[in-house]
């Protein structure tokens, strides 16, 4: 039987998982792909560190990147460093050199994916990415493959575990955000810093990806709208919560009138909707498309074999095309001019917490406010928090962005009436 000889950048988590799944799973593989897939080379910053360990004895270790791009045997490369700087000049020259790319690196893919897989077709390679989004759920291949025919609508998804075990810790166990955020880097979820997960990045990068492959448009880091969780308190959850709402911190990509628009931002979840079950540090990802209606894909979005399971498929994928002889096609032909959705055609329901002097006119001052801007209150309730402070708390009706925009400037002129948060209420019927 033929060997696929192939070189991994990184064996911390993700890379070690690679080596696991290969070794374990070959009988499988070989009659997958009618190869035997050999790990040949590994590259990493200490190699003696590694060179003691039984499960790494047959690999080449080596801390010099040009020992494996000059390798003609070396295949594919795998890329689980998880930097962008390095990953993508080493991505960039290996697919250079003619060799297939896997990467988990939604970072790198998110902002720089578009000129790498130029570079990939220029050099008739492939340039996989599965495990950069939703770690083990196999969502990009199934909006490639299995969406080919249908068109998708809007994506919405949980696509960070950290910030949702964090809200699930706040929910369910009453912890305030810093108590969730410690146990969720306990246990390994948050990256080493935690800002990109906190504030919203991780899960933009990710829509990004999907959007890329869903609608077939590049969107920028900058054209996508983010807000983090680090502004939630459990007093918001608990209002939420009477509302009949979980908080979660979705990222939202969504086709209006053939325009895109990619957000992410605590969203109030009916507690009756599949997402609001989706608990910890899972992931979840909702599809609207005009065939198929609504499906939804659950499962670990990281960890070390969920990872590299996305991974290997992918190696699997490529070795399928090197023997078809179909390399350097793309992981996805579906390209559209990328327009964005203006603020106005963009609706959404909001939640509003807002604290008020407790004077008789505060509440009418704050009605004519919202009725310049025409925005209408669907729900409003007033509690009274401390001796001279009370907070109201409001649904709307459907408004659009460019009216939230001029509300939440009106309401920043006011100094008694101060808006504590506001965030997006997703469709009862969604
Ligand atoms: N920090 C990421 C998360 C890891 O929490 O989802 C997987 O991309």
């Amino acid at each position: 039987m033929s060997q696929l000889k192939i070189a991994l950048l990184g064996l911390g988590t993700v890379g070690s998982g690679v080596v696991s799944i290969i070794n374990q799973h070959q009988d499988k593989i070989k009659q997958m792909t009618g190869q035997e897939i050999v790990i040949k080379s590994a590259l990493v910053k200490t190699p003696d560190k590694y060179k003691e360990e039984p499960a790494f004895n047959t690999i080449e270790i080596t801390n010099d990147i040009s020992t494996i791009l000059s390798d003609p045997e070396v295949t594919i490369v795998v890329e689980v460093m998880g930097t962008i700087d390095a990953a993508k000049d080493y991505i960039s020259r290996a697919l250079t050199a003619g060799k297939h790319v896997v990467t988990a690196n939604k970072d790198l893919m998110a902002v720089h994916g578009g000129q790498l897989e130029e570079i990939a077709k220029e050099h008739t390679v492939d340039l996989y990415y599965e495990a950069s989004v939703a770690g083990g759920i196999p969502i990009l291949r199934t909006i490639v493959n299995s969406f080919s025919s249908d068109m998708i609508q809007s994506v919405k998804g949980i696509v960070n575990g950290t910030t949702n075990y964090i809200l699930t810790k706040m929910t369910e166990d009453n912890l305030s955000y810093q108590e969730a955020l410690i146990q969720a880097q306990e246990k390994g979820f948050a990256e080493s810093d935690p800002t990109s997960d906190v504030d919203g990045w991780d899960a933009a990068r990710k829509m990004i990806i999907l959007a890329r492959l869903a609608f077939g448009m590049n969107i920028s880091l900058e054209e996508v709208s983010v807000q983090g969780i680090r502004g939630i308190d459990v007093n918001d959850i608990v209002r939420a919560k009477d509302l009949g709402y979980k908080i979660k911190l979705l990222g939202q990509a969504r086709l209006i009138d053939e325009k895109a628009f990619l957000e992410v931002g605590p969203v109030l979840v009916p507690e009756t909707h599949l997402l609001a079950s989706v608990s910890n540090e899972n992931n979840a990802v909702l599809i609207n498309s005009a065939a198929l209606g609504e499906t939804m894909f659950y499962g670990p979005g990281a960890g070390s074999l969920p990872t590299a399971n996305s991974i290997v498929s992918d190696i699997i994928a490529v070795s399928k095309n090197i023997a078809n002889n179909s390399c350097g096609k793309g992981f996805n032909s579906y390209h559209q001019p990328s327009i964005l959705a203006e603020d106005a055609i963009i609706y959404a329901n909001y939640y509003l917490s807002l604290h008020l002097e407790n004077r008789p006119d505060r509440l009418s001052a704050l009605e004519q406010i919202m009725a310049e801007q025409e925005i209408a209150i669907e729900k409003a309730d007033q509690q009274l928090v401390e001796n001279d402070i009370s907070q109201v708390v409001i649904v709307t009706q459907p408004v659009n962005k460019a009216q939230i925009k001029d509300l939440k400037a009106q309401l920043e002129k006011e100094v008694d009436i101060e808006l504590k948060t506001m965030y997006q209420i997703m469709d009862k019927e969604v």
